[in-house]
């Protein structure tokens, strides 16, 4: 069975992944989660009421561990969020002791401690360490936590680039620790995030916050799905499922302007850049931009359309589990008739899965790569 008691030096919690799923085989947290609350154990003194923050926090290990320093807690994923209050209910911890905020809206306090959990995408680390610049001061303890695999040579130079010299940990249960002694008379460049790039065959230049799916150009796959995209007057109310920096959508709209479009993703970075996208459309018909858990929050039976390009990941979590959620769903959300559309790679069977959801799955077109799926239940 999985683990779901951490047992660190602040105590013992539950820590659950969020969503709930049956037979869920991952912990909640991992041996650098463990390796940085050991390390901190010694360091943070209660008494003297140091100031917290944690960035990029999993499910809430971190935040519920140290919850009686009452961290500010920063990450661009929704799911993380919902994890980390249920996960303090669990703890019977007040919600109130953390304050949560999105990667896009930064707390304005000077930190003792800046405690980040290494990302899975660098742009979004580098976009963090030149925004929380203003959170510094020379005192400010700032340690970088992660897996050893997922803490290649460009993080320490990243660190050292944005706050001062780093050392690193030993590594322990092949996790590791890197502290930056922070240099206030470093020069910090200016931001590159987020980024643009030309639509090609368009007029649009497409906005990337730094932790967006494909932030430096249009990807293969998505190419495929706007070149295929559907028309009709039928589709009146359609979600662009995962919506990244919602090209999907955006191109949608053009081809079916009367569409009200949906835009959802977990990602708090991916719905301002589909929102701020979106703006340059011509179509007069107002659309929604979402930070949601796939279709949660959506209407059953309330949807014609469902465009998908399901990720690989959710942040750090890899599998195929999240696309099929996001099927299941899809067949709740879509009206009698409704479409739920999908890309992917040929190599990871959509259709089959999509079978289990739907009783017509049909293979619309398909290159030497990726197929595009529809499904219904007509
Ligand atoms: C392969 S990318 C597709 C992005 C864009 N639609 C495109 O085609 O270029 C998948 C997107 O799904 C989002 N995602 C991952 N898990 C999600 C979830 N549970 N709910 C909503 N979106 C999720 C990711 O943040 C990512 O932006």
């Amino acid at each position: 069975m999985t683990e779901t008691t951490m047992h660190v030096a602040q105590g013992r919690f539950q820590v659950l992944r969020f969503p709930i799923e049956k037979n869920e085989k991952l912990q909640a947290w991992d041996a650098a989660d463990e390796y940085l609350l050991q390390d901190v154990a010694g360091k943070l003194d209660l008494d003297g009421q140091p100031s917290v923050l944690i960035v990029n926090d999993s499910f809430g290990a971190l935040a519920v561990a140290l919850s009686a320093y009452k961290p500010s807690v920063v990450s661009d994923s929704f799911i993380s969020q919902a994890a980390t209050r249920k996960n303090l209910a669990l703890n019977q911890i007040d919600l109130t002791t953390v304050r949560l905020f999105d990667s896009l809206v930064l707390p304005q306090d000077k930190f003792d401690f800046i405690l980040i959990k290494a990302p899975k995408t660098l742009a979004f680390l580098e976009d963090m360490l030149i925004r929380l610049q203003d959170n510094l001061t020379v005192n400010t303890q700032v340690i970088v936590a992660g897996m050893v695999k997922n803490l290649p040579a460009s993080v320490w130079q990243l660190m050292a680039r944005y706050l001062g010299e780093t050392r690193p940990s030993k590594a322990v249960k092949k996790a590791r620790l890197i502290y930056a002694q922070v240099d206030m008379d470093h020069v910090v460049p200016i931001n590159p995030y987020p980024v643009y790039y030309p639509l090609e065959n368009t007029q649009y230049q497409i906005c990337n916050h730094a932790n967006i799916f494909s932030h430096k150009s249009l990807d293969i796959g998505t190419r495929f799905f706007l070149e295929h995209l559907p028309q009709d007057d039928k589709y009146q109310q359609v979600v662009d499922l995962g919506c990244g920096n919602g090209v999907v959508g955006l191109i949608f709209s053009e081809k079916n302007p009367n569409a009200q479009l949906h835009f959802v993703d977990e990602s708090f970075m991916a719905v301002a850049s589909a929102e701020e996208n979106f703006k340059q459309t011509v179509t007069t018909v107002s659309a929604s931009f979402q930070a949601d858990d796939a279709l949660t929050d959506f209407e059953d039976k309330s949807i014609d359309l469902i465009l998908c390009n399901p990720p690989f990941h959710q942040q750090n979590t890899i599998g195929g589990h999240i696309a099929l959620r996001m099927f299941e769903q899809s067949k709740k959300v879509l009206k009698q008739g409704g479409e739920l559309w999908v890309i992917g790679n040929r190599h990871l069977g959509y259709h089959v899965s999509l079978k289990k959801f739907f009783s017509k799955v049909e293979v619309m077109v398909s290159n030497a790569k990726f197929v595009i799926i529809k499904a219904s239940n007509s």
